[in-house]
């Protein structure tokens, strides 16, 4: 479904092969949820289902959550809204610029809003502190708002989950044994997938696919592997399609939380050292970061993510106006961005700079099921490599635990 173009990188043979190895791990290690969610039939049927209720009542859907909670439906929206006549606005910041003005356009016709709370560990300041700014919109102007609420949380007791039994929500699963960063493929991105009218066993079939897709899973574990014996601390990950903006942003939080760890799965040993991740835009970011990743310190490894869709699309240009711009006479537009990905590419090989570019085809469901499977096995098998553990995220509690601390004795 994609091709990895290694130009100037060779895959080390050993490296992959322990990668192959430690892929399998990871699939045959039944307490990790993630690579399962395709079997599970009940998460697919009961985001349809809803869904499929919400589509019939509203025209616009409220998403609250944040982090793995609204990242992967948030790429959905973005790759897929030509596919739909619905609207989702994402809630994943607690700028309440953010909320007043969005209240304030639904504002007159907030019966015709659906609203999705979505908190894997239902316990979540920032969402459920959202859940009490809409409620108490709503109950100022006499709504009940939790008539048109799905809730979708882990199944035990959690203060979300107590909420939505206390006033009759309708609750959607995240299964306990899938991490809210790799939950994309539960309800929490299939049911926004499902309100948008997509076809959500499309996004099931490319999971599969990329499941079944050993080589090119290894194939990029390997080469990051190399990058980080060749000491290139940043992996860029830099997308050629505004379909994909989001998506950068997706395996960002995907990668971070995941592979940087204090220690390894001993909870002794020091963890090996991971790169950062950074999502850039192409073409935008050429005219950005670029200066610094040709001619600054060499420690960076490139991945370019392009689309053959955007690269064949757009209007052919007759005749330029422009005199100096006579070589896009005849051309169609997507060949500018072509041009333009290939020539990043090659310079930044003749600077020196590690790359590999992974080409996509036409964006569709099955494609967007490919690539959230595909990465969420590349990095469940780096982390696997590494020996650490890739699914919690030790590192964010104190943070938390201050904040909570600063709003009890005050700012
Ligand atoms: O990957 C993770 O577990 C986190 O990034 C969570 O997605 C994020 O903190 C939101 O948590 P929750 O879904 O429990 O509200």
């Amino acid at each position: 479904m994609i091709k990895i173009l290694n130009q100037n990188q060779k895959i080390q043979e050993a490296i992959q092969q322990k990668h192959k190895l430690a892929l399998a791990r990871v699939i045959d290690d039944k307490t990790l949820g993630f690579h399962q969610v395709t079997q599970r039939e009940n998460l697919w049927t009961t985001s349809q289902q809803i869904a499929d209720d919400f589509r019939k009542k509203y025209k616009t859907l409220v998403v609250m959550g944040i982090g793995g909670s609204a990242l992967g439906g948030r790429v959905i929206k973005e790759a897929l809204a030509f596919k739909t006549d619905r609207e989702i606005l994402f809630w994943d910041n607690v700028d309440p610029i953010l909320m007043d003005s969005q209240l304030k356009k639904l504002d007159g016709k907030l019966e015709t809003v659906g609203w999705a709370v979505i908190s894997k560990s239902g316990n979540t300041i920032e969402t459920l502190t959202q859940c009490d700014y809409v409620a108490q919109f709503y109950k100022a102007k006499n709504l009940n708002w939790t008539k048109q609420v799905v809730v979708i949380t882990e199944p035990r007791e959690n203060p979300l989950s107590n909420f939505a039994k206390k006033f009759e929500i309708p609750q959607l699963e995240v299964p306990l044994d899938v991490g809210g960063r790799f939950s994309v493929l539960t309800p929490v991105g299939l049911f926004p997938a499902a309100f948008l009218g997509l076809n959500i066993n499309l996004l099931k079939a490319g999971a599969n696919k990329a499941l079944a897709d050993v080589e090119t899973v290894t194939a990029l574990t390997a080469l990051s592997e190399q990058s980080f014996i060749n000491q290139e601390w940043i992996t860029v990950f830099w997308t050629y399609s505004e379909l994909l903006k989001t998506f950068g942003f997706w395996i960002q939080q995907l990668w971070a939380e995941s592979l940087a760890k204090k220690v390894c799965r001993d909870n002794k040993t020091q963890a090996p050292r991971a790169s950062t991740p950074m999502p850039c835009m192409g073409a935008t970011d050429q005219h950005s970061i670029l200066q610094q990743i040709a001619e600054g310190y060499k420690d960076k490894f490139v991945v370019f993510i392009r689309s053959e869709q955007s690269e064949s699309q757009g209007q052919i240009i007759n005749e330029s106006l422009f005199n100096n711009m006579y070589h896009m006479n005849g051309k169609p537009f997507g060949q500018l961005l072509k041009a333009e990905a290939i020539a990043t590419q090659a310079a930044l090989t003749e600077h020196g700079v590690s790359n590999i570019t992974i080409t996509t085809p036409s964006m569709n469901e099955e494609l967007l099921g490919y690539l959230f499977m595909y990465f969420e096995l590349v990095v469940a098998t780096i982390g696997e490599s590494m020996n650490i553990n890739t699914f919690n995220q030790p590192g964010v509690e104190l943070g938390k635990v201050i904040a909570k601390d600063l709003l009890i004795k005050g700012l």
